[in-house]
């Protein structure tokens, strides 16, 4: 992510938290409990939200402007958090080692989609929670071919990689997770081409 993003961040995605982006944020993490890692954390917009359920919170970020950004929210939180530098596609934690794993729009981002989903297999619990909110392909051909796809290389360069015409759904089906909840929404209060999203929770196989 380039640093002037990095730093504008949160700046950036106030209009979007405040029109519900954060409520959704919270009924996502209020069921979790137990020990949970969130993968590209970013600049630690989640981490107020987490319940006290969770007993041991990671925040896993690769990228050293958004982590800078994320020490100082951390900081200025009251529960021990640990944060990690590794990549999804090279979690740095032993098979079941998580109850829970969060993205938030993250899976847009990553290198391999695919690689990411099979990490977060292997680091959850036999059954373990898959919890997910993310900007994906619109379903409405002409939003996805004239907008998103048109729009895609300029704003990958421009937002740290960001693809806005994956179907990340069925990459999560794909990585043999069951889908048990999955809401289809618009992001409001975002740019048309990244409204289209989804929000749920999945499950390891047992
Ligand atoms: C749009 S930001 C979302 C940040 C945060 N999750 C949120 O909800 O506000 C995308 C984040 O994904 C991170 N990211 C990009 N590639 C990644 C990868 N391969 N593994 C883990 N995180 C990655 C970026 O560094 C950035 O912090």
């Amino acid at each position: 992510m380039l640093k002037p993003i990095a730093n504008s961040y949160d700046r950036i995605m106030q209009g979007m938290e405040d029109a519900g982006l954060t409520e959704l944020r919270r009924q996502l993490l209020a069921p979790l409990s137990g020990r949970v890692l969130e993968i590209g954390a970013g600049t630690g917009r989640s981490v107020p939200l987490y319940p006290d359920t969770v007993t041991e919170l990671t925040l896993a970020e690769p990228d050293r402007h958004m982590r800078a950004r994320l020490e100082d929210a951390v900081g200025r939180q009251p529960r021990s958090i640990t944060i990690d530098h590794s990549p999804g596609e090279h979690l740095g934690f032993p098979d079941d080692s998580f109850d829970a794993v969060v993205c938030s729009l993250v899976l847009c981002s990553v290198r391999d989609q695919g690689a990411v989903l099979r990490e977060i297999r292997r680091v959850l619990t036999p059954g373990g929670q898959f919890v997910f909110i993310e900007h994906v392909a619109a379903t409405d051909r002409p939003r996805r071919l004239f907008g998103q796809r048109a729009l895609q290389p300029l704003w990958r360069l421009l937002a740290g990689n960001c693809h806005l015409t994956r179907y990340t759904d069925d990459a999560i089906a794909a990585a043999g997770f069951t889908i048990t909840e999955m809401e289809r929404a618009s992001l409001r209060a975002a740019p048309p081409f990244i409204r289209p999203s989804i929000r749920g929770v999945a499950h390891a196989p047992l």
